[in-house]
């Protein structure tokens, strides 16, 4: 059988202009870096890199920069999309050049990768505006790979965590009525919550990655950080369409 498509999903770093700047008490530069170098120091070699949001806190140009910096000399591609707490602008501005791609979507064998932008300005929430659906339903009908995997920051199902279900996808249903329409789509992969989920609806896998910072903890109704490390995920997707997958925990 052909080798899967190994990606490595990073989500969630929050960097800032300043290097030392830390995010309830964590350095997010500090994790980030232990978690590329955890990642990347072993034996399995990904073929790209997803970065599904937040990937600057502060939106400063000086944070996109260093993202650039810590990923741009990787040999991989490194595709990322927008999160609640991102600057689109300037995360296309410096984030759209080779190895870099803003959104899209990516043609790798059997699969087809769609990268939605769920950021809308003033809502911790995320919306796909109309483009961005008609661009998912558009890719899941006509693409030319046999299998779709959907990335996008905000979660579309429930979480069971009172605070972070009031900052969803919006337009869930919008969003899930065109996934229910395809048969080509195999997953769907996101950040925001900073924790690590594995479900399935409709025989769609269902998958939440830890941040590369601080976690929120699952299930907690008000705000409450988890004491788990640093994490990240490992995706091999197979040509047949089945999806391996495990989370990794930076300890
Ligand atoms: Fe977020």
């Amino acid at each position: 059988m052909a080798p899967p498509l190994r990606i490595l999903h990073i989500t969630d770093p929050h960097l800032h202009g300043q290097r030392d700047a830390r995010m309830r008490g964590v350095n997010t530069d500090d994790t980030l870096v232990a978690t590329l170098a955890h990642a990347l120091g072993g034996k399995l070699r990904p073929d790209l890199v997803l970065a599904t949001g937040d990937l600057v806190q502060d939106e400063t140009r000086a944070g996109y920069e260093r993202f650039h910096e810590l990923l741009g000399d990787l040999g991989l591609p490194v595709y990322c999309l927008p999160g609640n707490h991102d600057d689109p602008g300037l995360m296309r501005e410096l984030l759209s050049a080779a190895p870099f791609r803003f959104c899209g979507v990516a043609e790798h064998g059997a699969w087809s990768l769609i990268m939605l932008n769920s950021f809308t300005r003033g809502d911790d929430g995320g919306l796909l505006a109309p483009e961005d659906l008609e661009l998912l339903d558009r890719t899941l009908a006509s693409g030319g790979a046999a299998h779709c995997l959907v990335a996008l920051h905000h979660q579309p199902v429930p979480m069971g965590s009172l605070w972070l279900d009031s900052v969803p996808l919006r337009n869930a249903d919008e969003f899930l009525a065109i996934c229910d329409r395809h048969s080509r789509l195999r997953g769907i992969v996101w950040g925001h919550v900073h924790q690590a989920s594995d479900r399935e609806r409709r025989g769609v896998r269902l998958l939440s990655t830890p941040s590369t910072c601080a976690q929120f903890r699952p299930a907690s109704d008000q705000f409450a950080l988890d004491t788990r490390p640093p994490g990240y995920r490992w995706l091999d997707l197979h040509a047949d369409g089945s999806i391996d997958t495990t989370v990794v925990w930076v300890e």
